[in-house]
């Protein structure tokens, strides 16, 4: 559920009319709504207890600092994958104790950086990490708190470039492996053992490849604490999925997912913690554009939209369907026609979707792209020198732009061209 929805013919955000703030801020513009990112939190925060947890937002899905401080007054904690990720959620308030660092390569000035700020725990992704970190702890005369993460290999049956937990892909240490890591770390100095990781994959629809995962999480930690480890919290990763289209999609829901863990590792008498980027944030936001033209091409007619690939890379980096619908509410038997949706950038990977029913939109006109709260505006680039397109955040009837539309000469002036030219 989200909180777009049309009234009196146009699309709202919120109380907000999506028109409106296009008036006022410009198109293209990505829009999110307070109460959709909050909802969502919030139900997975209620289908995780009573077990002791913390929800850590996915910073890299939606990192904009306004939208990380909405979450952390909520309680929320925040899983980072950079320094940079570090310093916004710091920028938000997030205390260090609720921030996890996850990444299969943190440099050793971002573990100073966030032993320094304060951390709850790093999650060590192979051996030379590990040693890594020990060094740059006993250095700064700190004690960095680890959780290793394993590498379950179980397929999570989503796309091929999000999936992350089979023995192929980078992530992790391998499960049978994990022992003798958890050994190698109790040996070093500087190094708190406190957990185990995992995380399989993004946009899952199925729980079943989670529980099996989960599974073998709660056997290693059965096994680690007879080694005599103390495992005192259990970091399940993100990667629930949403849906996409609103006619035949029907992924789990967070409280089936919650549920599923208390059946799994209820007994374990563990802190449960999550990562979820793209169930809080994916269906909280939308893209919204200006059709530029209607071009009739050879047996197919295209509608040019001033958004582009480098705004929204989903569609063509991973063939991702997005529902677009038009922000002036078309009357129920009012034609439609199949479009092909691309934007104004000079390849033919610019395209959004491919015979697509829609009204019978003319230049001028409004749409909107659902569930690009996640993985959109942080995925945008300035190729062909296009802007990065204006954040805003809705709540109730209020709007304000939370990342603004930079000049073209603060993007060229960022260039230098040096003296000898
Ligand atoms: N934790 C870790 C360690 C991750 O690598 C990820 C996502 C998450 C949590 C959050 O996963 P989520 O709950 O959002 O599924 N750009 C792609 C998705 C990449 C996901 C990367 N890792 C897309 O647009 O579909």
């Amino acid at each position: 559920m989200d909180h777009f929805q049309y009234s009196g013919g146009m699309l709202h955000a919120e109380d907000v009319s999506v028109s409106e703030i296009a008036a006022q801020v410009g198109t293209p513009f990505y829009v999110y709504s307070a109460a959709t990112l909050t909802r969502h939190f919030q139900l997975f925060s209620e289908a995780l207890s009573p077990m002791p947890h913390l929800v850590c937002f996915a910073i890299k899905s939606l990192s904009n600092v306004a939208v990380l401080k909405l979450l952390g007054q909520l309680g929320a904690g925040m899983d980072v994958v950079s320094g940079g990720e570090y310093l916004r959620a710091k920028a938000a308030g997030v205390p260090g104790d609720r921030i996890v660092f996850s990444g299969v390569g943190k440099t050793r000035d971002e573990m100073r950086m966030a032993l320094t700020g304060g951390i709850r725990q790093f999650n060590v992704e192979s051996e030379p990490e590990l040693l890594a970190l020990s060094a740059v702890a006993t250095e700064l005369g700190t004690t960095a708190p680890i959780a290793i993460r394993v590498n379950p290999d179980v397929d999570a049956k989503t796309h091929e470039k999000i999936a992350t937990g089979k023995s192929e892909n980078k992530f992790g240490i391998p499960i049978a492996k994990a022992r003798a890591a958890y050994a190698q770390a109790a040996s070093l100095p500087g190094i708190k053992v406190v957990g185990v990781d995992v995380h399989i994959g993004s946009q899952l629809t199925d729980l079943a490849p989670f529980e099996a995962a989960f599974t073998k999480v709660r056997e290693l930690a059965l096994q680690l604490r007879a080694d005599g480890h103390q495992i005192t919290r259990l970091d399940l990763g993100g990667g629930l999925g949403i849906p996409y289209t609103r006619s035949n999609e029907a992924p789990p829901l967070p409280v089936d997912y919650g549920t599923m863990v208390k059946r799994v590792l209820g007994d374990l008498d563990v802190e449960i913690e999550i990562e979820p980027g793209r169930l809080i944030s994916g269906n909280s936001g939308l893209l919204v554009s200006e059709v530029i033209y209607v071009k009739n091409g050879e047996g197919r007619d295209f509608l040019i939209l001033d958004a582009a690939m480098n705004d929204l890379v989903r569609p063509s980096m991973y063939g991702a369907h997005h529902d677009i619908i038009p922000v002036i509410e078309g009357t129920p038997g009012s034609p439609t026609q199949p479009f092909d949706v691309v934007g104004p950038v000079c390849e033919t990977g610019d395209t959004f979707a491919k015979g697509r029913d829609l009204p019978l939109l003319a230049a001028g006109d409004l749409v909107a792209f659902r569930s690009a709260g996640a993985y959109g505006a942080v995925m945008a680039s300035e190729y062909n020198t296009r802007p990065l397109i204006p954040e805003v955040l809705v709540q109730g009837d209020q709007f304000a732009v939370i990342r603004a539309r930079p000049t073209f000469d603060e993007i060229i002036s960022r260039d230098s061209i040096p003296e000898w030219l």
